[in-house]
């Protein structure tokens, strides 16, 4: 199906089941631990074997030689697989770097071994006993010392490198308040729950793979790229998905492997990355550096605006997109934007909530606080004055639905923002310096196709497959919302099925697209479901009804269960959009709103309150959504005052590549946290009317919890994490 837009009402909009705050339908599942992730399916195959992964001990250079023969003797080993045994290997589209390296590697802890034993312990002591010589080169690993050398990408996603309207330069020159400011954000790791983690188990030529993965038809496909065999033979399931963050769009090493070792070992094998190697095996958020321009008339109106950034990443990948906001927030006649990319020979970054945005918006907000101190003018409405309605950049397109302003004015009225004192380091409670921060949310909304199957048995039951995926977000339970709307039946009576390469292929989970895209799907699934039952009664399907498990028209109703017969009935359909993103510029916008406390003699920070107020379209299960959007709000409380990667600049890896030294915010950093959405529709997006808001609560967090300390303290830290040893030295003389 073809989404014509606008959407016109539709049964979406009964919203008897839509748009109510719904549990999750597999949260039994998850709560009781009978849920099953990747590693725990001891059922699906027989007589599993484990495989242990090996990482390189350097970041750059070439294997000598590799010494097998302790390793094979030891007790339980089945196969070892490197890759001079492996046979020949693709490298899938979607990795920068091969999964599996040697002779050359490519980045610290990249795979060069599996060893396949009878126990797990037995795989890990065996590991121990392989010798691998390297031959150590010369590498790149300090972003900021090799500036010099970023050149100009191409990115795939997040618009082109450059783009330019009207004249900064001279713009910039000739304003009366001008701002200058350099940002730095750190490499990032997802850190999520679940570690990457596959049981292969082959059958002929054929590999079925349990996994944890975001994107089904990606990996599958990238996976039999990888080994030089048709689609056919791949098979992916990943029902559930202990989080991904970005962190599992692509094939990782465990996926491969498992395969490899599967094959070499003759039998099933499992295996999960080990903690440890994850940090550097896998991929991470990427470090920038950002300077931004602003130029602005003494009434606050916005006339020059510019944002480079920079980022590196290993031979093959892509730039962080952090420009991408700058190009759409706000107003001004005279903007430039540039991303340049430099190749480093640390681990590949990719994609991270947010991927762009997240980093974009922490330089991009604090300097949108920095210009209202120097104009003498509020945040808030600063913020507000510089709104628009169309793109900056290509003012013929509109907004599909923009309601920035609303969410400042929303927020700061429940915030108490009238209260904060504009004069930073001023506000004591006992021991805490307190100050108060706000920051634009934005963050794009995607629409791309996806595709379901919906049966009708003769219960009046509902079941839907889609190769959708659900990482902890409530996919499930949407789509079974969405179903049951559709097909007047209870939600009891939906069966949903995801994350299987048998199934019809979804958008997957990720860039804040899953909801709205893959509901979507189900929705014109649905359509024709309704229209195959209404034939198949003699009935004119315009004005069948389908309510309380009945199908009706005119004087004629008809029990769903019977309407099924014995054979059910089936329907599968994608939605389409055209060239839809063309027409219209879609997005999602919040505030942020932080109050914290910094301690006026040790610099320590603590999140008192926090307060989102997001606009992101029709909120399918405002239960659902509200638990993306405070996860979010935490993971940007993390990117403030915590997360960093720590590179090894001589030895080119993360140091503190575990849960003890990667620190993310536990409970005891979080306080309660508030977040409401504003009443919308947008019937640009989709059958729908919604739009993303996993990836919406993270931009734009941290730079309200960095503007909240800079008015508690008045020290300006423009370098994340916000960690104390960067306010000690500058704390204000206190009495
Ligand atoms: Mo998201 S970083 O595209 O999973």
């Amino acid at each position: 199906m073809r989404f014509e837009h606008p959407a016109t009402f539709n049964p979406i909009d009964q919203l008897k089941v839509i748009g109510h705050p719904t549990s999750r339908i597999e949260g039994p599942l998850k709560t009781t631990g009978t849920a099953s992730y990747a590693y725990e399916r001891h059922d699906v195959a027989p007589n599993q074997a484990y495989g242990y992964v090996i990482g390189s001990s350097i970041a750059k250079g070439r294997i000598a030689a590799i010494d097998l023969e302790a390793a094979k003797a030891a007790p339980g080993v089945l196969a070892i697989v490197t890759a001079d045994n492996a046979g020949r290997l693709e490298k899938g589209e979607r990795n920068a770097a091969p999964l599996l390296g040697g002779p050359e590697i490519a980045h610290y802890h990249q795979a060069v071994a599996i060893v396949v034993a009878d126990s797990f312990e037995r795989a890990r002591a065996a590991a121990q006993l392989v010798r691998v010589d390297y031959v150590k080169a010369d590498g790149k690993f300090d972003l900021a010392a090799i500036l010099d050398t970023a050149s100009t990408p191409k990115p795939q996603f997040g618009g082109p490198a450059d783009t330019a309207v009207g004249d900064f330069a001279s713009a910039f020159a000739a304003a009366p308040v001008q701002l200058d400011a350099t940002y730095t954000t750190p490499d990032q790791a997802h850190a999520m729950m679940e570690p990457h983690a596959t049981i292969a188990a082959w059958d002929g030529d054929r590999v079925t793979l349990w996994t944890s993965n975001q994107m089904i038809a990606w990996g599958a496909d990238d996976m039999a790229k990888t080994l030089g065999i048709p689609k056919e033979n791949v098979r992916l399931i990943s029902p559930y998905i202990g989080g991904g963050f970005g962190g599992k769009l692509f094939l990782r090493a465990d996926v491969l492997l498992a395969a490899l070792g599967a094959r070499a070992a003759g039998r099933s094998v499992k295996v999960a990355l080990q903690r440890p190697l994850m940090f550097n095996n896998t991929t991470h958020r990427p470090a920038t550096i950002q300077r931004i321009r602003i130029g602005a008339e003494r009434d606050g109106r916005i006339t020059a605006i510019g944002h480079e950034s920079w980022s590196g990443n290993v031979k093959g990948g892509e730039p962080e997109t952090a420009v991408s906001q700058t190009r759409l927030l706000y107003a001004g006649a005279n903007r430039m934007s540039a991303m340049r990319l430099s190749e480093l020979d640390l681990p590949e970054g990719n994609a991270m909530r947010a991927p762009g945005e997240a980093s974009g918006m922490m330089a991009l907000e604090v300097a949108i606080d920095e210009l209202a101190e120097k104009l003498g003018m509020d945040p808030v409405a600063l913020r507000i004055n510089n709104d628009t309605q169309v793109d900056p950049e290509h003012p013929e397109r509109r907004f599909s639905q923009r309601q920035l302003v609303e969410c400042m004015r929303e927020g700061a009225e429940r915030f108490g923002w009238s209260r904060r004192n504009p004069q930073p380091g001023q506000v004591r409670d006992g021991g805490w310096l307190v100050g108060m921060g706000i920051a634009a949310a934005f963050r794009n909304n995607l629409v791309t196709k996806s595709a379901a199957r919906v049966r009708l048995d003769q219960s009046g039951a509902v079941t839907v497959e889609t190769d959708m995926t659900d990482i902890g977000t409530g996919s499930y339970t949407i789509i079974a919302q969405t179903a049951a709307e559709m097909m007047g039946v209870p939600l009891e009576k939906v069966i949903v099925r995801l994350g299987d390469s048998d199934f019809p292929v979804s958008c997957g989970s990720g860039g804040q697209w899953g909801g709205n895209n893959s509901t979507a799907g189900v929705y014109a699934a649905c359509m024709k479901l309704r229209e195959t039952i209404a034939q198949k009664l003699g009935f004119n399907s315009a004005e069948a009804a389908f309510s309380d498990g009945v199908v009706s028209s005119g004087n004629r109703s008809v029990p769903l269960a019977q309407a099924a017969g014995e054979g059910g009935i089936m329907a599968e359909d994608a939605i389409e959009y055209g060239d839809l993103a063309k027409t219209y510029q879609q997005s999602t916008f919040g505030a942020h709103f932080v109050e914290v406390g910094v301690d006026a003699a040790t610099a320590e920070i603590r999140v008192r309150r926090m307060l989102a107020v997001c606009a992101a379209g029709r909120i399918l299960n405002p239960k659902a959504a509200r638990s993306q959007v405070i996860g979010a709000m935490t993971m940007g409380v993390g990117a403030a005052l915590m997360e960093a990667l720590v590179v090894d600049k001589r030895h080119g890896f993360f140091v503190n590549h575990d849960l003890a030294g990667y620190e993310v915010p536990v409970h005891a950093d979080i306080p309660h946290l508030d977040m409401i959405f504003l009443d919308e529709t947008d019937p640009m997006s989709s059958p729908m009317k919604a739009k993303g808001v996993g990836e919406l609560g993270i931009c734009g967090a941290a730079a309200a919890v960095a503007n909240a300390v800079y008015n508690a303290t008045g020290i300006r830290v423009r370098e994340y994490p916000i960690t104390l040893d960067k306010l000690i030295e500058r704390m204000p003389e206190v009495g």
